[in-house]
């Protein structure tokens, strides 16, 4: 949808803004910006839409050469949320979702109309709409940049630090609005941001830049963290890689081992052999549809014939497909069996992951 061929941008008076950069960016895909401040994150979106225009290299806008089309009518296909919002303080929150609408000639009810399912879509109340800028929350005005750029429907949305001026609670929510949102419309997304976690988070993509526009690495979010290109790269990604990458992955992904499962009638010298065979001091039990039940503990079991007899501990911490090995890793350490157990939809029981399925996934 987007490809950059070797672009560079060099500033009157020398500054090289952006550096023989090469990017692709396919349909439907959000590609991320991330880089230290000056590093040309701005710039190369302001290339894409041509508010900057190349020094050197081509760009090329759904199949089509960006310097062939009139900057209105490239434009019109492609949104723009600007880096601190940057709405009109004298437009009403309707005026300034409907700037667009209104440039391209529509009419006042339908721009009305528009705005209104805009700010719905972003959740943003309706009331807000006849209010002025300044008599929003960070949060809600950040939203209001959202709508705006959505205007008219641009199937290229260019999205500055979009959630740049809030504190980080908003901001981990406006990230989650924005995943969903982008499930419903999915637009080619090129977003900015100097803030790496945002950028693991929400990019399908991300590019390193390095100071002097130069783009250090364009991979995905695993494929970065597992094999940075260089040192710098590496920095930038910060520490507790590993970490990071475990929560890229859903525990759907891995095989879970089968663990030592067993029935509440099961007799306990029977118990024993497959706790035995697993190499652990204790056993899970599950009910006759397999759902969760507990856990013994060979300790516990003596004296009786069947482990169901036994009062059974609280089942190590569970996790369902969804969840991510990171959260698999949390279960783990505060378990006292040190595995987390993988449960389905209907709470039965699938496996357990150990610590060992998560070195094997990380190596
Ligand atoms: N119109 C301009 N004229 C001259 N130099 C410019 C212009 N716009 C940007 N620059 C310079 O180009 C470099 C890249 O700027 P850009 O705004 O793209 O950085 P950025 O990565 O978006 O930074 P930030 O994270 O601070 O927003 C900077 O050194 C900046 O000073
Ligand atoms: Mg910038």
């Amino acid at each position: 949808m987007i490809t950059l061929e070797h672009v560079s941008k060099v500033f009157p008076g020398g500054t090289t803004a952006v550096d023989a950069v090469d990017l692709h960016v396919a349909e439907g895909e959000v590609a991320v910006l991330v880089g230290p401040s000056g590093c040309g994150k701005t710039t190369t979106l302001r290339l894409i839409n041509r508010m900057v225009e190349p020094t050197s290299g081509r760009i090329v806008v759904d199949g089509r050469d960006a310097s062939a089309l009139p900057t209105h009518e490239l434009r019109r296909g492609i949104g723009y949320v600007i880096q601190h919002t940057g709405l009109f303080p004298h437009r009403t929150i309707e005026g300034n979702i409907g700037t667009v609408p209104e440039l391209v000639g529509w009419s006042k009810p339908a721009i009305r109309e528009r705005a209104a399912e805009l700010m719905e879509l972003v959740g943003l109340p309706r009331e807000l709409a006849s209010r002025y800028p300044h008599q929003l929350s960070g949060g809600q005005r950040q939203r209001v940049g959202v709508a705006r750029a959505l205007a008219v429907d641009p199937p290229i949305m260019l999205m500055d630090e979009p959630f740049g001026a809030v504190d980080p609670i908003v901001r981990a929510r406006l990230q989650e609005e924005f995943l969903r949102l982008q499930q419903e419309v999915r637009k080619t997304i090129v977003f900015v941001t100097h803030d790496i976690d945002e950028a693991i988070t929400m990019g399908d993509r991300i590019a390193i830049f390095n100071v002097g526009g130069r783009l250090e690495q364009y991979a995905s979010p695993r494929d970065l963290l597992a094999e940075p290109a260089n040192a710098f790269v590496a920095d930038f990604l910060g520490a507790e890689r590993g970490l990071k990458r475990l929560a890229l992955v859903r525990t759907s992904e891995v095989e879970a081992a089968p663990g030592p499962v067993v029935g509440a009638e099961t007799p306990v010298e029977e118990a024993k052999d497959v706790a035995n065979q697993a190499g652990t001091d204790w056993v899970v039990v599950v009910d006759a549809g397999r759902r969760l039940r507990g856990v013994a503990w060979l300790a516990d079991l003596g004296g009786v014939e069947r482990v169901g007899d036994v009062a059974l501990q609280d089942p190590p911490l569970s996790v369902r497909a969804e969840d991510s090995l990171r959260t698999a890793l949390d279960a783990m350490v505060t378990s006292h069996t040190g595995v987390a157990v993988r449960v389905g939809p209907e709470g039965t029981y699938e496996g357990v992951l150990t610590q060992d399925i998560l070195t094997r996934e990380l190596t």
